[in-house]
Order: structure tokens, then C-alpha cells, then sequence
């Protein structure tokens, strides 16, 4: 049964009484609960949130499904998001992607074996002047070659 940390309750606390209404803090609330969970959400993550929050399980269930940041699956230490939209479509973000999941030997969107990493592709995170981009948890990383980019992922524990 998943329970937030009291550090994580206190956030979810505080973000309650930052807003009027309580439905504003879903997403924020999402994000400390995603952490704890070793970043992805369940059915028993919307449980506790809902108990904690005192807002219905489907409400915070329709935020959860609309925003990609929520992850629906277990994800590795690290949740490599490449962008894939047209700026970093056309400047290799395929060839990107293929190169990255071949050397960490996992498809999309799964766990590679020791845990540390998931590919997924992502839409438009804002950066198409140093495309192709892709980010790694909280960090955004530009100008990538396949090369470049497995240097990075290769540094992380
Ligand atoms: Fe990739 Fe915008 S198209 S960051």
C-alpha cells in the first residue's frame, strides 16, 4: 500500500492551502506522489492522494491520464525523454532514439535490465532552436549526437 513520506504529505498540505480550491493542487500533489513511487502512479497512489486530499478518486484519475509527465508504467532511475516532434524530427531525433535504445538494449518504454533506465519519446519540450534534445529525469540536454547523448547516459549511475 503506497503511502506518502510525512515530507511528502507536508508538501501535498502545503500545496492544499496554497490554492482556493483544492483541484489545483492535483498536479503538484501528482509530482511529489510520482517521486515517492519511484516515478510512475498507480491505482494505490490515486487511493491514498484521494484519502489525503479529500477530492474523488476519478477527478485526480482525469489529470493523471491528460498529462504525459505522469507516468502509467514502473520507469528506470532514469526517464529519458526524447522529443520527437518536428524541430528534433528533422534534426535526428529517429536516428537518436534508435541508437540510444540499442545501446541500452531496451525497447520503448521498458525498464532496461538493471533498472536504471527508460526511453521514451516526448512531444515538443521547448527547446527546437538546439534540437535534437531529449530530457533525463529534471534535466534538459541540446544539441545531441547519438554519440553525445550515450556519453551522457553513460555518466549516470
Ligand atoms: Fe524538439 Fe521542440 S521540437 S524541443
Amino acid at each position: 500500500m503506497f503511502q506518502l513520506s510525512p515530507e511528502g504529505l507536508g508538501q501535498v498540505k502545503k500545496e492544499l492551502a496554497r490554492y482556493e480550491t483544492k483541484e489545483s493542487a492535483i498536479i503538484p500533489s501528482l509530482y511529489v506522489a510520482q517521486k515517492e513511487n519511484k516515478g510512475w502512479i498507480n491505482e494505490d497512489v490515486i487511493r491514498h492522494l484521494s484519502q489525503v486530499m479529500e477530492i474523488p478518486e476519478s477527478r485526480i484519475n482525469e489529470v493523471f491520464k491528460f498529462y504525459t509527465m505522469f507516468n502509467q508504467k514502473p520507469v528506470g532511475r532514469h526517464h529519458v525523454q526524447i522529443c520527437s516532434t518536428l524541430s528534433c524530427h528533422i534534426n535526428g531525433a529517429p536516428e537518436l532514439t534508435a541508437h540510444i535504445c540499442k545501446e541500452l538494449k531496451v525497447g520503448m518504454d521498458q525498464v532496461t535490465e538493471d533498472g536504471r533506465f527508460t526511453v521514451s519519446r516526448a512531444e515538443c519540450l521547448g527547446s527546437c532552436g538546439t534540437a535534437p534534445m531529449m530530457q533525463v529525469n529534471d534535466k534538459y540536454y541540446e544539441n545531441l549526437t547519438p554519440e553525445s547523448a550515450m556519453n551522457i547516459l553513460r555518466g549516470l549511475k
